[in-house]
């Protein structure tokens, strides 16, 4: 006879519960990190783009704001709406590339917790699990795309919300938030351990680390940040 012998793998936290299926990658420390220090006020309009499971459109949805989700990944567009059902409230999930399913629109908080490892030209894929950690051979590909739209996605005063591992360059991150005319600051730094993808690609990771922020031999540890770029009046 035959069985169906498929596992459901599912997070708990804070509270909530998600599902987590194959094609969408699990909450690593950087998801807990982003989610942790996300501020959104009761009633604020909320984008994020690349949501993943959407961990943190559910907890800011929960928390009262107007959550908009997107992800490149249909798997993902749908189990964020499951995943808010799961936990009773409304999370508007949308399928497509960085801004494209925002056009026009406008939000008090930007926010992502984007891919951004760098990697190494001849290392590009585009299947799921690429497309939550590859960031381009510098690992600011979508990050750039974010905070070049930003300006026409966000209400007067509002805020972009990114997470950085050090090795993007924290003088980097501000100096680009500057160049698209937002004050940057750091709203918290975390050091957690050294990302297991990392270590296949250190080398790459170490041409690119323009502020030498990998020291010298096996690194155990990065530094992250989540900065807030604020949007002017
Ligand atoms: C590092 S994961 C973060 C997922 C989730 N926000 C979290 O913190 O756990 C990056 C997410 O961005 C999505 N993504 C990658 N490229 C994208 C793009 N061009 N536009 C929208 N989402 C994208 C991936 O599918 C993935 O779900």
């Amino acid at each position: 006879m035959a069985s169906d012998d498929s596992a459901v793998f599912l997070v708990a936290w804070r509270g909530c519960l998600f599902r987590v299926p194959d094609a969408v990658q699990p909450p690593k420390a950087g998801s807990l990190f982003f989610c942790r220090h996300l501020v959104v006020r009761p009633g604020e309009r909320m984008l994020e783009i690349g949501a993943g499971l959407g961990l943190a459109a559910v907890l800011a949805a929960k928390a009262g704001a107007d959550v908009v989700a997107t992800d490149i990944l249909p798997e993902a567009v749908r189990v964020i709406s499951t995943n808010a059902i799961l936990n009773g409230v409304v999370v508007d999930a949308r399928l497509g590339d960085c801004y494209a399913p925002v056009v026009g629109e406008r939000f008090d908080v930007v926010c992502t917790n984007a891919p951004q490892m760098p990697t190494p030209p001849n290392r590009a894929r585009w299947d799921a699990a690429a497309a939550a950690d590859n960031g381009g051979t510098d690992g600011w590909e979508m990050l750039d795309r974010v905070i070049a739209g930003a300006g026409r996605h966000l209400r007067p005063g509002g805020r972009l919300i990114i997470t950085i591992f050090a090795f993007l360059g924290l003088k980097t991150a501000f100096a680009k938030l500057e160049a698209a005319g937002f004050t940057p600051t750091i709203v918290a730094s975390e050091v957690q351990s050294f990302p297991r993808i990392g270590y296949e690609r250190l080398e790459h990771i170490r041409a690119v680390d323009a502020e030498a922020s990998v020291p010298a031999g096996i690194p155990a540890t990065v530094e992250r940040f989540m900065i807030q770029g604020t949007a002017p009046e």
